[in-house]
């Protein structure tokens, strides 16, 4: 999860499968690099008559109904309808404009988490990636992303911040100041308490201990406080819960729609640069070698994987990219190994799938967890 994935909360139950978006690039056969998911796994988007993917609508109905289930006393006419109603002001201009400006400094996070090289914030910027590619596919679709990353921003924006600014942070800040703190340390001490439980609330469970022990959970705990406490911090600066709702809404929904823009890009970007670079002298060999088909399957992976296009895949680049799009655990660990001294040029890189080719022929049986 990049920051924001955080904030799509309901997320930390998808990632919990840790759904493969493409297979077949495991060990065994790393020449297939790019067979879409939908042909392994029966959950995944339907695609229509005209070929085009459309949503993964499981995927879409779990992250509604966990908001929905969540947050149902918003929809039920409840308590939660009620400190929305008293405290949101969503029919105010100024609300609107503090809250998309609230926005601002998480997105700018979020850039600073995409492009970085750490090892715990590539896995991040991969389960984004992951979750933007399992829920729209791999090509661009901008309608009916932007649509949809709009809707699921503000009910995750309007549930999670009536729960936790809404309800939880003044009935934190009123039994502070019952045991004695001073007005304004109350409400630090509110903002701070419900940021961590908000933080806590998004580790993924469903994954087990060994997720939960991780060091993406870790980072992921970190950046939750951090953006927790900025909406609490967002709503009682300004009073109004609105404002944290736009800010979180918004974060969201640019995130989700952001995420699936780049990643659309990278898939077609990698596929006629992939194709294109057959022309390359320096390909010749390997196409006399191994045909034009593991070539090309090849290429394209490489372009996949070079996800700045500065023309050679990092470690970091071969971490994220393999998470997003697929390779098995075994393979990532190869490239980021044959990376770790400085990013593999195509050359090289054919080199590494090469070997890892002839490796996975030979451990064809146990590779990538015998799927
Ligand atoms: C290349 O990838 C395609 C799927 O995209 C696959 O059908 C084909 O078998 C692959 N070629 C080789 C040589 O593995
Ligand atoms: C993070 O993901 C983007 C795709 O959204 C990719 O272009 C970028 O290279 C990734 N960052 C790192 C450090 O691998």
């Amino acid at each position: 999860m990049r920051v924001s994935s955080l904030v799509l909360c309901a997320l930390c139950a998808v990632d919990a499968s840790r759904q493969r978006p493409f297979s077949g690039s495991r060990l065994a056969k790393p020449a297939q690099p790019l067979t879409p998911a939908r042909t392994s796994r029966p959950e995944g988007p339907a695609p229509t008559s005209a070929g085009v993917q459309a949503v993964d609508a499981p995927l879409l109905a779990r992250l509604v109904g966990t908001q929905m289930l969540v947050g149902y006393t918003i929809f039920t006419g409840g308590i939660g309808a009620q400190v929305l109603h008293a405290h949101a002001h969503l029919d105010s201009a100024s609300v609107w404009l503090i809250g998309g400006l609230g926005a601002l400094p998480l997105l700018a996070l979020g850039r600073v988490i995409e492009t970085s090289p750490s090892s715990a914030l590539v896995e991040i910027n991969a389960s984004t990636n992951r979750l933007a590619l399992r829920m729209f596919g791999p090509r661009a679709q901008p309608i009916l992303a932007l649509s949809l990353s709009a809707a699921l921003g503000a009910l995750v924006g309007v549930v999670e911040e009536t729960l936790f600014r809404g309800q939880l942070l003044p009935s934190l800040s009123a039994y502070a100041t019952t045991h004695g703190l001073e007005h304004d340390e109350a409400k630090l001490a509110a903002v701070a308490a419900s940021a961590l439980v908000f933080a806590l609330a998004h580790i993924n469970v469903l994954g087990g201990l060994k997720q939960i022990a991780s060091k993406e959970t870790g980072v992921t705990v970190a950046l939750q406080l951090a953006t927790g406490a900025w909406f609490g911090a967002l709503s009682i600066a300004t009073g109004q819960l609105g404002t944290a709702i736009v800010a979180h809404g918004v974060y969201d929904a640019c995130t989700l729609y952001g995420t699936h823009l780049r990643v659309t890009r990278q898939v077609s970007r990698a596929t006629a640069r992939g194709l294109a670079a057959l022309r390359l002298p320096a390909l010749a060999g390997w196409l006399a070698a191994r045909g034009a088909s593991w070539t090309e399957n090849a290429s394209r992976l490489f372009f996949l994987l070079d996800g700045d296009g500065d023309g050679e895949v990092s470690a970091a680049e071969a971490r994220s990219g393999g998470i997003t799009f697929g390779l098995c655990d075994e393979t990532i660990a190869a490239l980021e190994a044959r990376a770790a001294n400085g990013g593999l040029q195509l050359g090289a890189f054919f080199d590494a799938v090469a070997d890892l080719s002839n490796a996975g022929a030979k451990a064809r049986a146990h590779a990538c967890g015998g799927e």
